[in-house]
């Protein structure tokens, strides 16, 4: 629909009273709306910029440097978008973000792409949770998961060395174009139904 067109509005007030015709209106917009995901992913990341003081390289840094050394080492786009956005939920769920970026994900990318990223948190605890009285091991009761070793490759190889300031680290601009091409996918179209595909959807 061309800019100058009004959107045509439903009349419903409750869902329960909206009729097919108006879903099917909505959901034309709705469309348009979810194409512009790669917008939004991208305003989201460049938020990181001012995120976690304290570290040499803010999260914005440590994303692209993740996104790069997965990238330098051959890895495919997927693969390396979803290196980029692994750590776009520690601004709005610092507590979980592993699943918020992997929910993020989840309707573009193969299931064990997709798991890789919402385990990668307890993954990294390898790295640190023994300094706190945690098992640094507990990843290992995933042992046996088709994705396991693809997980502790990702944060052995990438995420866990992304903090340095003096590494050669692409700018955003140059993983743009992946992510767009991420985000035009088909939302649970054939990459989805890959490795024995998702068990929930909603
Ligand atoms: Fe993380
Ligand atoms: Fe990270």
């Amino acid at each position: 629909m061309p800019d100058d067109q009004p959107i045509p509005q439903v009349r419903y007030r409750s869902m329960a009273e909206a009729t097919k015709e108006e879903y099917e209106l909505v959901f034309a917009e709705f469309h348009a709306f979810q194409a512009q995901i790669a917008d939004r992913v991208l305003a989201e990341l460049r938020r990181l910029e001012h995120s976690y003081p304290g570290e040499l390289v803010d999260r914005l840094v440590h994303s692209r440097q993740t996104a790069t050394r997965a990238f330098r080492d051959g890895r495919d786009e997927e693969y390396v978008v979803a290196s980029l956005l692994h750590d776009i939920g520690d601004l709005l769920a610092t507590g979980n973000h592993s699943e918020f970026a992997a929910s993020i994900l989840k309707p573009y990318v193969r299931p064990h792409t997709y798991w890789m990223i919402r385990q990668h948190g307890l993954f990294q605890g390898y790295y640190y949770f023994h300094h706190f009285g945690l098992d640094r091991n507990a990843r290992d009761k995933h042992r046996g998961h088709p994705a396991f070793e693809m997980c502790v490759e990702f944060c052995d190889r990438y995420d866990q060395a992304s903090f340095d300031p003096d590494y050669d680290t692409m700018p955003l601009a140059a993983f743009e174009p992946a992510l767009r091409r991420l985000f035009a996918r088909e939302p649970w179209g054939a990459h989805a139904k890959e490795q024995g595909g998702y068990s929930e959807r909603f």
